[in-house]
């Protein structure tokens, strides 16, 4: 089912395509962690800009039958590499986010690879899991998506 899953890079006009994805309250509620103002489009394409210009940034578009259905991301966070990705809502529980991120790690030479989710995010926890990352610690901040503090877990890939 989920076999025709792919990575490319990201083109120009993949970009309305995931700032619609970004639009819907629900998958905002569950990321916790997303944009400030999901529909100010300026701020999307500033923090688009700076992703692509980043040579050490990895950003993929995850087409299902040369679809867009999400996108993926690996970034620093100082001397950490750390994974992020959505998925079109529509498109929930079909193994998408597990594929496209496994996809990813495929690509990425580094390990250990990190990650965050709220503690309530149980897909993207579930996603995480299925992709071989372990719980390493918890933390708690200002969540965009839910506006309040949000307790997320801190996750890692380990080496080998
Ligand atoms: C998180 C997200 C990417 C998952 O995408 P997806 O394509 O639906 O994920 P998959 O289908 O690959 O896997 C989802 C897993 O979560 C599980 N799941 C989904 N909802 C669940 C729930 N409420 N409780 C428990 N498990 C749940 C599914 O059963 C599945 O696991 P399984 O295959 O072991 O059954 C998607 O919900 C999304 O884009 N959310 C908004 C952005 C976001 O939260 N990004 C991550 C930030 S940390």
């Amino acid at each position: 089912m989920t076999s025709d899953v792919r990575l490319r890079p990201v083109r120009d006009g993949d970009l309305p395509v995931f700032f619609s994805h970004e639009q819907d309250p629900e998958a905002n509620w569950v990321a916790a962690f997303g944009p400030a103002d999901p529909a100010d489009r300026k701020a999307f394409d500033a923090l688009w800009r700076r992703i692509r210009a980043d040579p050490r940034v990895v950003s993929r578009t995850v087409t299902v039958d040369d679809e867009v259905v999400g996108h993926v991301l690996a970034f620093p966070i100082g001397e950490r590499t750390e994974v992020s990705y959505w998925i079109d809502r529509r498109r929930w529980g079909r193994g998408y986010a597990t594929a496209a991120l496994a996809a990813l790690l495929r690509e990425l030479p580094q390990r250990p690879v990190h990650a965050r989710a709220a503690k309530d995010n149980l897909a993207s926890l579930a996603v995480l899991r299925k992709c071989g990352f372990v719980v390493r610690g918890e933390d708690k901040g200002y969540a965009n998506g839910r506006g309040a503090e949000v307790e997320e877990y801190l996750l890692e890939l380990p080496a080998g």
